[in-house]
């Protein structure tokens, strides 16, 4: 099949596949028992690597189905796989990929277009004004074959040295090209897939530390100068030398606060048990406090297959059994690992309610209270959605833990989850209205 009938195609099921997408998130979160659903319910995605030589094996497929609502290609994207000679694209494994996550409704993460490892060395026998082409040429292959279908592209990866230097590391790219490579790549990938969000990805960048602000650095120039860029990926692979480390959420805060959407991105953890669990309850957990965390992957589904997978840092075992840390996430997440049943006294009958009232109101903001009151069944957690119009903002919230995705605001309970039967509680927020007096949508209350 040709590259050209290939791209429309797949531009051509790309509305579709978005809708189905939507509409298993709106469904999962009513149950909220599988990462992916819990993850929506806090407006996140949530995702794994997934290697195309295993969806053929019937537990994989199935655990990855159930779980995960994104998926990112762990190899079958990189340069070696998709442009092993010049000119030449191969798209089977990645597209294998991509049909399986559409199929199931899933989102996918494009990984990586300009990376120094992977790279078929007739990339790097290039003089300087060959590679420019060559690397814009490769942009442009793979963000034009899934035009309309990547939700977010690492453009760059790995472009910084480890160490305390924060420069540059060295690669084909830097060393002919320059500081500039990474500017022309995000200005030709906009140009290829003007909806794909532009990700920066590295490692080693996940606290504060000199080559985070050297990324940093990066980040804000590019703001101030207008180069595209739309969000920045921390991998987050953590050990005993690389624990997570304690300022991870302010560190993703100081991007956030940049302008740029932060997403985590190839997240393991080596050990087991509760103390691996503890770990993983961290990293969500600082996801969730910063607003502009949109999602986030971890770096394969079972430990079997993991490229680290003597350290066993995945969520499930090498039997695809969940382990404590599984656990962990899908709680962190607000989820709830009880399928129910039968025996179960009350459950699938909690349910609540949320009603809006404005309850002070002046020129420029006004402060909204939403009431979530229990159903017929004690409840012991509630989450709730508010939906702002597009100009106005939230200054502040009471009684209620937000989590932002665009301009919708999940909240749930800070101290207040817990209802008896019929009972209330209230949170409330103030609005800066930004010129627009409209009231916001209140969602259907969850409970649990
Ligand atoms: O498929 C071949 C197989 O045919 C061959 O027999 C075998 C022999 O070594 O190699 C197989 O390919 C390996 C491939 O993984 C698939 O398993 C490569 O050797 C191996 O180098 C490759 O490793 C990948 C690594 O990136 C390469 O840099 C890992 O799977 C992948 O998880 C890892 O992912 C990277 C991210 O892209 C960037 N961030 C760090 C992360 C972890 O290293």
């Amino acid at each position: 099949m040709s590259m050209t009938v290939r791209r429309m195609t797949r531009a051509a099921t790309a509305g579709l596949v978005a809708a189905a997408a939507l509409t298993a998130a709106a469904h999962s979160a009513e149950a909220a028992d599988t990462l992916g659903s819990a993850a929506a319910g806090q407006g996140r995605y949530f995702g794994t690597a997934v290697a195309a030589n295993h969806l053929g094996e019937a537990d994989y497929a199935a655990t990855l189905d159930r779980e995960f609502s994104s998926v990112t290609p762990e190899n079958e994207m990189k340069w070696d796989a998709t442009e092993p000679s010049r000119g030449t694209f191969t798209f089977g494994s990645a597209d294998r990929i991509v049909d399986h996550a559409q199929s199931q409704g899933m989102d996918v993460r494009g990984h990586t277009l300009v990376w120094h490892s992977q790279l078929p060395s007739w990339v790097g026998s290039l003089g300087a004004s060959d590679l420019r082409t060559a690397m814009n040429d490769h942009i442009n292959g793979l963000m034009g074959h899934y035009k309309g279908e990547i939700h977010s592209w690492d453009v760059v990866n790995e472009a910084f040295q480890d160490g305390g230097s924060g420069a540059r590391r060295s690669s084909p790219f830097q060393d002919k090209l320059g500081n500039g490579f990474i500017e022309e790549a995000f200005r030709t990938a906009r140009a290829a897939d003007p909806a794909a969000k532009l990700c920066y990805n590295d490692y080693n960048t996940d606290g504060v530390n000199a080559k985070s602000n050297a990324v940093y650095d990066m980040v804000e120039d590019f703001k101030s100068r207008g180069v595209p860029i739309d969000c920045v990926g921390f991998q987050s692979h953590f050990n005993s030398n690389s624990p997570v480390p304690s300022d991870y959420r302010q560190n993703l805060q100081r991007f956030a606060d940049l302008g740029v959407d932060v997403q985590i991105t190839e997240l393991d953890i080596e050990g087991s048990g509760s103390a691996q669990a503890a770990n993983y309850t961290k990293v969500v957990e600082a996801c969730l406090a910063v607003s502009r965390c949109t999602g986030m992957t971890v770096w394969g589904v079972t430990d079997k297959y993991s490229w680290r997978s003597s350290g066993t840092p995945l969520l499930f075992d090498g039997n695809y059994d969940e382990k404590p840390a599984y656990d962990a996430v899908l709680s962190a997440l607000g989820g709830s690992g009880d399928p129910g049943g039968p025996g179960d006294p009350g459950e699938g009958t909690v349910s609540c309610t949320a009603t809006y009232t404005r309850t002070a109101d002046w020129n420029s903001g006004y402060n909204g209270q939403v009431t979530i009151t229990a159903g017929g069944e004690p409840i012991s957690s509630w989450t709730a959605t508010v939906t702002l119009p597009a100009q106005q903002s939230v200054s502040s919230l009471w009684n209620g833990t937000p989590a932002w995705s665009g301009n919708v605001m999940t909240v749930r309970p800070s101290w207040n989850g817990t209802l008896a039967a019929g009972a209330s509680t209230s949170f409330g927020f103030t609005v800066a209205k930004n010129g627009s007096d409209a009231a916001p949508a209140v969602g259907t209350c969850t409970a649990s």
